[in-house]
This record gives C-alpha cells, sequence and structure tokens, in this order.
C-alpha cells in the first residue's frame, strides 16, 4: 500500500515515521517537498505518486497567528485538502485529513460527537473547517474520504503545550495557566496509531465512517495538564522541583485567538471502529 504523508516534520508526522507498518510504501513530504499552500502541486503530487492514500498531517497549526494569516492559514489548512480531495477522485485513491476540536465552539458542555455542526470561533478552527468542507464536498459521494479529528497533540519533538511546560517548570517559579478551557490531550504515538489503522489496519473495504474522533481517554483543563507535567517531570527525574501552577481564567490571559472552552470528542464509536482501547491522557502524556 501507498502512503504519500505530508507535514512529515511535525509532531504527528515525526511520530508516524518512527512507526511504519510492514508492507507500507510511505512518501513522506514535508514543507521542502511539498508547499501544501501551492494547490496546483498537492494535485500534481496525488497525480505522480498515485497514492492508495494521502495522510494529509501537515497543517497552518499556529493558532493565535492565523489570526493574522488568515489567507495563508486558509490555503493550507482549506485548499490542500481540496486538492488532494479533487486529484484522488480522478486517481481512485483515498483521503484521511487530519483534523481539530477547534472546528467547534466548546459551549454545549458534553463531547462532541463526529456527526455535529461544525461552528469555529477562530480563524485557525473556521480553516480546519474549510478543509473538512472540502473533503465531504468532493469525496463525500465516494466514501473515500475519512476526516479524523483530533485534540490537543502532544509528543515529545516539536512544539507542544507539555513541552512548553517542562520548559517554564525549569525556568520559574511561578507559572499562571487557564483552568476555564477543557480537552484532552492526545499523545502523538497514539494518533499515528490510530491513523495507521484508519488506513491499513483494519478492511477499509467495507468502508469507513466518514468522520472519526481520536484523543487521550478522560478529560483536563490546561491547568491539569501543567501540573500533571511537572508532577510526571519530578517522578521520572527531569525536573528537581516543579513549579508552583496558579490557575488563571481565560480573561486574565487574553490571547489573540478564542478558544473552545469546552472540546471534548466523543471517541466512543472511532474506538469500537478502530479496534484501539482509550489511552488515560495521563498515561499518555508519560
Ligand atoms: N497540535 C495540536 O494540538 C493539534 C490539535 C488538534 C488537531 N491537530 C491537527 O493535527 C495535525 C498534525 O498536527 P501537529 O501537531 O503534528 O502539527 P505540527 O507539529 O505543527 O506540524 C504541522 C506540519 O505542517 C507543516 N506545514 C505547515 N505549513 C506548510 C506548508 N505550507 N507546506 C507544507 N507543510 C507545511 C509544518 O512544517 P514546518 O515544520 O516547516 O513548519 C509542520 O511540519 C494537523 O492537521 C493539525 O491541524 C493538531
Amino acid at each position: 500500500m501507498k502512503i504519500l504523508l505530508t507535514g512529515s516534520a511535525g509532531q504527528l508526522g515525526h511520530a508516524l515515521r518512527q512507526k511504519v507498518p510492514e508492507g507500507i510504501e510511505l512518501i513522506a513530504t514535508s514543507r521542502t517537498e511539498l508547499d501544501l499552500a501551492d494547490a496546483s502541486a498537492c494535485r500534481a503530487a496525488v497525480l505522480e505518486h498515485r497514492p492508495d492514500w494521502v495522510l494529509n498531517g501537515g497543517a497552518y497549526t499556529t493558532v493565535d497567528k492565523a489570526e493574522s494569516e488568515p489567507e495563508l492559514a486558509l490555503a493550507v489548512n482549506g485548499g490542500a485538502p481540496r486538492a488532494f480531495a479533487e486529484a484522488l477522485l480522478e486517481s481512485s485513491g483515498r483521503l484521511l485529513q487530519v483534523s481539530t476540536d477547534f472546528v467547534f465552539n466548546g459551549q454545549q458542555g458534553s463531547p462532541y460527537r463526529p456527526e455535529q455542526s461544525r461552528d469555529p470561533l477562530g480563524v485557525y478552527g473556521a480553516t480546519k473547517a474549510a478543509g473538512e468542507e472540502a473533503v465531504e464536498e468532493v469525496l463525500g459521494g465516494s466514501g473515500r474520504g475519512v476526516i479524523l479529528r483530533t485534540s490537543w497533540v502532544v509528543g515529545p519533538v516539536g512544539k507542544n503545550f507539555a513541552l512548553t511546560m517542562l520548559r517554564l517548570h525549569r525556568e520559574r517559579q511561578q507559572i499562571g495557566v487557564v483552568e476555564d478551557q477543557v480537552g484532552c490531550p492526545t499523545s502523538t504515538a497514539t494518533l499515528a496509531m490510530a491513523c495507521w489503522r484508519a488506513m491499513a489496519g483494519i478492511d477499509t473495504s467495507i468502508g469507513l465512517p466518514a468522520v472519526l474522533h481520536w484523543s487521550g481517554a478522560g478529560a483536563a483543563s490546561w491547568y491539569d495538564v501543567a501540573i500533571a507535567v511537572g508532577e510526571l517531570a519530578q517522578e521520572l527525574g527531569l525536573l528537581e522541583q516543579p513549579a508552583v501552577v496558579n490557575p488563571l481564567t481565560s480573561a486574565e490571559d487574553p490571547l489573540p485567538a478564542q478558544r473552545p472552552s469546552y472540546s471534548l470528542l466523543d471517541c466512543s464509536g472511532s474506538r469500537r471502529v478502530l479496534e484501539l482501547a482509550p489511552t488515560p491522557w495521563r498515561q499518555a502524556l508519560r
């Protein structure tokens, strides 16, 4: 099976490359090989390689910067999935489009189910929602487009909240972290496993659901995660003494982009389909 991966230098891309299942020919592309802002290059890559799947793990992910670069964010997060979908329609391949809990507004107070309507709050969420819409519009009828939403991705490399907190625990005595945004961390290792399972580990000829949800199990605020990073780092000998973590409200820590206040994803159906057990977020963080 041939898979064209985008975003291979990112957090998810790194984890995917760590454990490539047997029988997979992986064409891993980073920004230098394939610019996701260039729709015609995306189309050409599919028609050149004719992969069984495009795994679009690359994205414009800087949530706050997206507020001042909406055109670029839309080209990458909306334009690339559309270009992949259109080319895959021609080449008969499939698309696994990685997406985000930020397509929801976070106001319902219970976990979001895959079929619920999108209502993003900021530019990043809106551009990821545009990517989802493009996949549904172009490949929906063929059943060859799958959207996999995840949340709060953390892994050992790249930029993520856990690594930032680890650094701050080392550098400071006090850290202020918001406690009124609740979601669930997802380890890159389990996310990569869910991606591989969706593409190569189960019989996809019977069809996958159009939308999958994948995150760790349980719920946490960013404040909870910051505390857990300090505790786990101390246990693991990465840190002598954690900093004191002070809870903040989002109003006390204003950022350019508004974030959903409650964005848990209901992963129950995906766990059944992918035959994967839930990993408690703290265990995954460790
Ligand atoms: N991180 C999260 O908390 C989170 C939460 C929910 C969903 N997601 C989704 O999960 C997926 C993987 O996220 P991640 O955490 O692995 O993100 P990441 O570490 O930021 O990786 C994204 C990758 O996309 C690449 N990229 C950005 N613009 C590009 C362009 N114009 N052309 C080619 N490549 C480009 C980046 O390249 P450079 O390295 O060169 O910048 C980076 O390697 C994304 O679809 C994201 O939207 C992430």
